[in-house]
């Protein structure tokens, strides 16, 4: 199992969506998030006073997957955030030890999906 955590376009979490539900991935979290990339943010003027704003807003995506859901969870979110400028987004994935369904007390397999 893995939880790929992505950050993304607020305005591309609906092109997101619909990739991932036409890949019929349809467990997600969503929420906000602050963030910069390699471009440590950028310059805007407030009432005429140069400010540096570091800290753009992104929406970050928590998905929990079986193996064989890896790849075609990456495809999706790629497919629906990449415009090719910068500031798309970035995909992490990390290994996931345990999954457990409250209700049932499901593990691992039975409970992610
Ligand atoms: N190494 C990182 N660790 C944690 N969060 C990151 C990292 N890189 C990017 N992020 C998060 O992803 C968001 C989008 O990153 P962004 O797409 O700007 O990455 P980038 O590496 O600067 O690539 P690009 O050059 O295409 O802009 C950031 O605002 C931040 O929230
Ligand atoms: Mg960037």
């Amino acid at each position: 199992m893995k939880l790929i955590i992505a950050y993304i376009q607020p305005e591309k979490l609906n092109d997101v969506k619909q990739a991932l539900y036409a890949a019929e991935i349809y467990k997600l979290s969503v929420s906000n998030a602050l963030g910069c990339g390699q471009q440590k943010g950028y310059h805007e003027t407030y009432r005429g006073v140069d400010m540096e704003v570091n800290l753009l807003k992104k929406v970050r995506l928590e998905i929990a997957v079986n193996e064989s859901y890896v790849q075609p969870t990456i495809d999706a979110i790629i497919e629906g955030a990449r415009t090719g400028t910068i500031g798309d987004g970035k995909i992490l994935v990390l290994p996931l030890e345990r999954c457990v369904r409250i209700r049932t007390g499901e593990e691992g397999n039975k409970a992610i999906g």
